[in-house]
This record gives C-alpha cells, structure tokens and sequence, in this order.
C-alpha cells in the first residue's frame, strides 16, 4: 500500500484483506451496520437456523436452576447484544436484576434495542454502549470498568455461539479479557454451538429463503457505500459448507467471473470461482469448549445443553 497514511484503520484492514495474496478475506465485523443487523435477525427465525432458538428453549427450560446459581440483584453487561430476545429470557431467570449494560457495534439498533428493552424492564437501568468489544480502547475499557463497579455482582453475558466466529487463539484472548473486565468470583454465561452433523451444519448457514445469502453479501453493499467500491452482486454468490478438520462452517462470497473491482484508490482483481472468505463459525465439541475456558481465566460451574445435544450454555466463573 503506497499512500497507507490517508487511510483510516478500517479502510487499511478491509484493504489488506482484499489483498491478500492466498486469500482474499472482509473482517466479519462489517458485516454489522443497521441492515446486518435486520438480516441477521431474519436469519435466527429461518427453521434451518437452529442455534438461536435452541439457545433460546435452554435458557428457559433451565430457569430455575440459572436463578438458583447466579446472584441477586447484580449488573449484567452483554457482549454483542443485537436483538433482544436472549436477554430478554436471561433476565427472566435472574432474581432482581440491577442494571443491564447491552454492548454491540452497531448503534441505530442497539439503541433501539435499548430503549425497547426498557420499556419492557422498567425496573431494570439501562445503559448502552457502542463500541468493537473486540477492540476495546483504553479509554473505552476505562468507563466500562467505572460502570462496572457501582455493582458489587456482575454477570457477563455472551450468547450466540458469537465466541465461535473467533480464531481459537483469539477467542481465548478475548475470553481472557473478558475475565478481567469481570473480575474475581463474578460469572460469564457463555453460548456455545457444538459439533454435530455435517448435514445440519450446512442447511443452518444455507438457508432456503435466502437471507444468509443476503446478510453475507450485505458486506459487499456496505463496501460499495462506504468505501467507494463498485462490486457488482450478482457477478458473487454466497457460498457456506463445513471445513470438518478446522471444525468450522466457513462462508465465502465467491467471484462468478473474472473481474475487478474498484476500491479506494486501489483494483482488486478476482479470478473466476476465486472467494473472499467472509466468516467463521467454529463448532465445539464440550472438551475442547471446556479446555479454552479453564485456559482463560475461567472455571465451569455448570453446562446446560438440549436433548439433542446442539447447543450448550455454560455458566463460568472467574478465578
Ligand atoms: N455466531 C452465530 C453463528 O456463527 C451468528 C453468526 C455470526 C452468523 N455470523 C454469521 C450466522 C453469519 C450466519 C451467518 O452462527
């Protein structure tokens, strides 16, 4: 990159990614602006897309055993809040919930969010923050602390199987972090998708109305909008299948022609069938889950799974 220094940060990293010589790559983060959100959402509802709702009847079914083992009265912060359906059933099982702190990148909704979810829980504070939880800034990490402490209990919420679109190494970073932003004796509970047949794997991220076709090529959108990119959609298909030795569903926007494309001040250019890795999702088996947890500052106080063994939620606690 010649003229490095008049990019942004974020223009550098999509740059590089698109660069890159072995693999074209789009930091999944950018997937995350208003409509990503909506189209995320569209895809928990879709039959195919088990997680969510399987998270979903776990937290309920188990009501009664998640209340007896967490606090009274404690803050909860959830990391990567977007739609409120799984804090809404979390605080369900919770006795007198304080305050909820929602984290999530992308503002319009998380303020929506916010403000729905107050309605709802009036009895409850709530205080949004916008922010890359991946990249907290000192500054950023200074204020959270400060919220933190007001509540002598703190419970870190992080549903989703979100830790699973994280490189192993960097989700035991940011586990880690977690940690400490939590502190000594306060909990984390954690969702987590788990390895389970290719077949089922596969339809969940290839949905048949579309919408995870849509949400992954909603980046190429938001690159055409707001990096000057001119990528032509309908020369890219969306493409998901499950990498059983990484143990991960990968996507894939792939190039149906040869072309290039205009970004910034720079051309990239795509090979016929050539793909820009977009995402992953690992799945864990509870062993390996198990060991990055005890590796990040964490111990499991219990595992709640559904009988057919998709989904579990682990509540941890810091040591
Ligand atoms: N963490 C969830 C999962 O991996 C949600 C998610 C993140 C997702 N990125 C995605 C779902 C892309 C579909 C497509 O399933």
């Amino acid at each position: 990159m010649k003229d490095s220094k008049k990019y942004s940060i974020e223009e550098i990293d999509i740059l590089k990614g698109l660069k890159n010589k072995n693999q074209k790559t789009i930091n999944s983060k950018f997937f995350y602006n208003k409509r990503g959100s909506i189209l995320f959402d569209k895809i928990t509802k879709q039959t195919e897309y088990y997680p969510t709702k399987t998270e979903i009847d776990i937290l309920i079914k188990q009501k009664l055993n998640i209340s007896k083992l967490l606090p009274e009265a404690a803050t909860i912060i959830e990391f990567g809040s977007g739609s409120n359906k799984k804090i809404t059933n979390f605080v369900k099982a919770l006795k007198n919930p304080k305050r909820y702190f929602p984290v999530d990148i992308s503002r319009e909704y998380l303020l929506s969010n916010s403000e729905e979810f107050a309605k709802a829980f009036p009895n409850i504070k709530v205080e949004p923050i916008c922010i890359d939880f991946v990249n907290i800034k000192p500054n950023e990490k200074k204020r959270i602390e400060s919220m933190l402490k007001v509540s002598e209990d703190v419970i870190g919420f992080f549903p989703g199987s979100t830790i699973g679109n994280f490189e192993p190494n960097n989700a035991q970073n940011l586990l880690k972090n977690f940690s400490k932003l939590l502190d000594k004796k306060n909990h984390l509970v954690i969702g987590v998708d788990l390895l389970k047949k290719k077949e089922i794997l596969e339809n969940a991220y290839n949905d048949k109305c579309g919408y995870t076709a849509e949400f992954n090529a909603n980046v190429l959108k938001r690159l055409n909008k707001e990096f000057s990119a001119n990528f032509n959609f309908s020369e890219f298909r969306h493409y998901a299948f499950f990498n059983k030795s990484k143990s991960r569903i990968e996507m894939h926007l792939i190039s149906n022609i040869n072309q290039s494309v205009d970004i910034l001040n720079e051309t990239i250019y795509f090979k016929k069938g050539e793909s820009i890795h977009t995402e992953n999702s690992y799945k864990y088996s509870q062993d390996v889950f198990e060991d990055l947890i005890s590796k990040s500052g964490f111990v499991k106080k219990s595992l709640f799974t559904d009988s057919n063994n998709f989904f579990a939620v682990y509540l941890l606690e810091v040591v």
